[in-house]
């Protein structure tokens, strides 16, 4: 999809959402409606479609997004639940509550979807045309809410086109949401509400038993140590490097004859962004615990603010 193709306006009927499974499975991007705010889904298997989102947002960050699941056992595949997150799931979902859970490893999400961590957030969304799509999808889909980054959140698909005209493939028109407040997000042990949103937190603390203790905002960007801390790799990492240094693994963008990986030899930033984390996994192998790590100039524009932040914490004292 390029940027000036113009967004299409789906109906929400079963044809309609064929259509917009088609799309999200050749990887591009539809907006739906869910029962809280409208959400800009991926395919969130993959890291090109991820990488979309956070482009057409206009995200300066690659902060982790919400995984849209159909039901309690599709999630299941995809982290821990504990018994309190058994709880909470068996209450409140279909709902506005999004469960933060210990990330099954190697289940096919994207790591741009977690932004490297070890932690997935979950949801599963009430709103027929919502459900009706992830059946029709049949996988996973990464939706933040529908709107470029730093704007208010859309609660009806002219919202959606308002801001994303010409930067997604489609919007499914389920009508206005009937929430329209963002999911509450819960993380557990111990159980903690990161940001309040549709469901009353009084409704989360009966169910649980015990009181919730308040996170940060996590609507906020997170701190730099926090995602630094995570997906630091071991070997040293320095930005901007015109040529290795002795024994340093170069990561290159463009052409880069001395590279010895690179995030995209064509200098395209949606698929540097797709394969960051990737690589970053793949030189701190190659260089080793003690090793040292150097990375070409990436632009400092679209998706490239993003990346360039993601490097610079990982290139952070630490
Ligand atoms: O109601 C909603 O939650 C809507 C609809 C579309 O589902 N989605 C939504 O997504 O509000 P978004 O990206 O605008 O907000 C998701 C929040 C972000 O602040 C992000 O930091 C947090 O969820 N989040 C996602 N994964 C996380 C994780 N693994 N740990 C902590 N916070 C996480
Ligand atoms: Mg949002």
């Amino acid at each position: 999809m390029s940027e000036a193709s113009s967004t299409r306006l789906i109906a929400a009927n079963a044809a309609g959402l064929a259509k917009a499974a088609a799309l999200l499975r050749a990887g591009d991007l539809v907006a739906f409606p869910t029962e809280t705010v409208y959400g800009l889904g991926g395919d969130a298997t993959n890291d090109r479609a991820v990488a979309r989102i956070f482009e057409a947002k206009g995200r300066p960050r690659f902060n982790p997004l919400i995984v849209h699941l159909p039901d309690l056992a599709a999630a299941r595949a995809f982290a821990h639940f504990s018994p309190d997150a058994e709880r909470l799931a068996a209450a409140f979902w279909p709902g506005p509550l999004t469960l933060v859970l210990p990330l099954h490893e190697g289940a096919g999400l994207s790591p741009l979807v977690t932004a490297g961590n070890d932690s997935v957030a979950i949801r599963v969304p009430a709103h027929p045309v919502a459900q009706g799509l992830l059946r029709a999808f049949g996988g996973p889909l990464a939706a933040p809410s529908a709107n470029p980054s730093g704007k208010v959140s859309p609660t009806r698909a002219a919202h959606v086109l308002a801001g994303l005209e010409g930067r997604i493939a489609a919007v499914v028109d389920g009508g206005p949401c009937a929430v329209g407040l963002e999911s509450s997000i819960v993380a557990l042990a111990p159980p903690r509400l990161l940001r309040p949103g549709g469901l009353p937190a009084e409704a989360i603390e009966v169910c649980l038993g015990v009181p919730l203790t308040t996170g940060p905002d996590p609507s906020r960007p997170l701190a730099p140590g926090q995602l630094a801390s995570h997906y630091a790799p071991a070997a040293s990492l320095r930005l901007n490097a015109a040529a290795p240094h002795p024994g340093e693994v170069l990561i290159g963008f463009g052409p880069a004859e001395s590279a010895t990986l690179s995030l995209s030899t064509s200098g395209d930033l949606i698929e540097a962004a797709a394969n960051l984390f990737h690589i970053l996994r793949e030189a701190d192998a190659l260089a080793g615990p003690s090793g040292h790590i150097a990375v070409t100039p990436i632009p400092e524009r679209g998706i490239g603010r993003a990346i360039n932040d993601r490097l610079r914490r990982a290139a952070a004292p630490r």
